[in-house]
């Protein structure tokens, strides 16, 4: 097949980045962003790549029952949403179909019933990282494409008045003159338009990352933003990595940090940690851990990549000792803060890799670990083999990192509980959480 060919075939599977799969004659994988299984479409060839023809859709020849109506008009050409075009109970079907293959093929005998759906399904995310592109778009890229950005002029991932912020942020950079960032150049200067809400506050953290150099009209960009930006940054990234987190910050305007709250808790959260990006669903996803850890009150209990502390805060409850590692040392900072404010004194914090920790002071009876997508670093799990915790809750954003791991972890493990849970909606993304005893 050449570049540009059409070809009319049958969608039969979804892969985990959510695209439709349909196979060739010879039996080689074609993939199709904004498909699914049953759908016959015309596809035509854009790249090669792992053994695999990727391919844009050109139209939909025998829709998927569960098409309907997209929201957003940039839906089926932004990377934001793989799915928004499909039911919401057919999206969670397709989770739930996705984490079981996962398992099944990792020899797990446990199945996910049901995918435990998301409190929203629009506005649902307290933090978008919006990207300018070469030509000064705003927004999101297209579906794997690093350099194409889709010019956002709506979207219904985090609030109204994230679309609204977006349209003053446009005016800012045609005054100010505001060259944007060549992902492929290195040239330029604009690079991201990082917006964070607390969902539970409505405080709005505007952070615009640049590359080095001095911002141009800053008191222009706060005014600009007005009464929608509790609080504005400027943040450089002077590498040339493309990434939204800065090396350096000032203050433009506001309070220096962003509060949330969850389950009861207030979070402050700077401006580059992690902190979870589904608000109402981090919610749920506390009272899930709590719920697996029943009235079997931990004794010390260890948070393993434990961010800004949201486990560790939110279950301290009756237990003895709380001791959170997390490799940013601006997250433990406020993981301090955080137990501080909300009055605990049984928690420790640590800036540490979680595989560098030493054991030898710790004899936890209970383990959370909720690491990054790649998972657990392998000296983690041998550790956890070696000091033997009574139970792990394991909370993962990435199930095949987790079915990868669980080949070790069971020689002493065994899967009391394993749910997951939709904290993001129209996206293939899916969050499992699962509950290990010692055999
Ligand atoms: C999925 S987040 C979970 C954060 C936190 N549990 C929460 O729910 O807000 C993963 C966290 O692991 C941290 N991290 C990444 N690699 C790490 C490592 N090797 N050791 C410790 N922490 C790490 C990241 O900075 C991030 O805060």
């Amino acid at each position: 097949m050449k570049f540009g060919d059409r070809v009319t075939f049958k969608i039969n599977a979804v892969d985990k980045k959510g695209r439709g799969v349909g196979t060739t004659a010879t039996g080689r994988p074609m993939v199709v962003p904004f498909t699914v299984p049953g759908e016959e479409v015309e596809a035509s060839l854009v790249a090669r790549a792992q053994g695999k023809f990727k391919m844009r859709l050109e139209s939909v020849m025998t829709p998927s029952p569960h098409r309907v109506q997209a929201k957003c008009r940039h839906a089926g050409k932004c990377g934001g949403c793989a799915w928004q075009q499909f039911d919401y109970e057919f999206q969670l079907g397709l989770k739930r179909g996705l984490v079981n293959d996962a398992l099944a093929a990792a020899g797990i005998t446990q199945r996910i019933e049901a995918v435990i759906p998301a409190v929203s399904t629009f506005y649902y995310r307290n933090r978008m990282d919006y990207g300018l592109g070469w030509k000064g778009e705003l927004g999101l890229k297209e579906p794997g494409r690093w350099n194409t950005y889709v010019d956002l002029e709506e979207c219904f991932l985090l609030s109204p008045e994230s679309v609204e912020l977006m349209r003053r942020f446009r005016a800012y950079m045609r005054e100010a003159a505001i060259v944007p960032w060549d992902v492929k150049k290195h040239t330029g200067y604009g690079r991201y338009l990082v917006i964070r809400e607390g969902k539970f506050t409505g405080q709005r953290m505007v952070m615009f990352v640049t590359a080095a150099g001095e911002l141009p009209m800053p008191e222009k960009l706060v005014a600009a933003l007005g009464d929608l930006a509790t609080t504005v940054y400027h943040g450089v990234n002077s590498t040339v990595t493309d990434l939204s987190t800065a090396d350096t910050l000032t203050l433009l305007s506001g309070a220096p940090l962003l509060e949330e709250k969850i389950d009861g808790k207030t979070f402050s959260v700077h401006p580059n940690a992690f902190f979870q990006t589904n608000s109402a669903m981090a919610e749920v996803l506390v009272r899930k851990v709590r719920e697996f850890l029943g009235d079997r009150t931990p004794q010390v209990l260890l948070d393993l990549y434990c961010g800004v502390g949201l486990f560790g805060i939110c279950l301290a409850g009756d237990a003895k000792r709380v001791v959170g590692v997390e490799i940013d040392p601006d997250a433990i900072e406020m993981a301090r803060a955080n137990a501080v404010r909300n009055g605990l004194t049984n928690t420790e914090y640590f800036a540490a890799k979680t595989e560098s920790l030493v054991w030898e002071n710790e004899e936890p009876d209970t383990v959370i670990i909720d690491p990054p997508r790649a998972g657990l670093h392998p000296d983690v799990v041998k550790t956890l083999l070696i000091r033997k915790p009574k139970r792990i809750i394991y909370v993962s954003c990435n199930y095949e990192s987790f079915c990868r791991e669980w080949r070790e972890l069971s020689l002493e493990y065994k899967i009391e509980r394993l749910e997951a849970l939709d904290l993001f909606p129209h996206s293939p993304h899916i969050e499992t959480v699962a509950l290990l005893t010692l055999k």
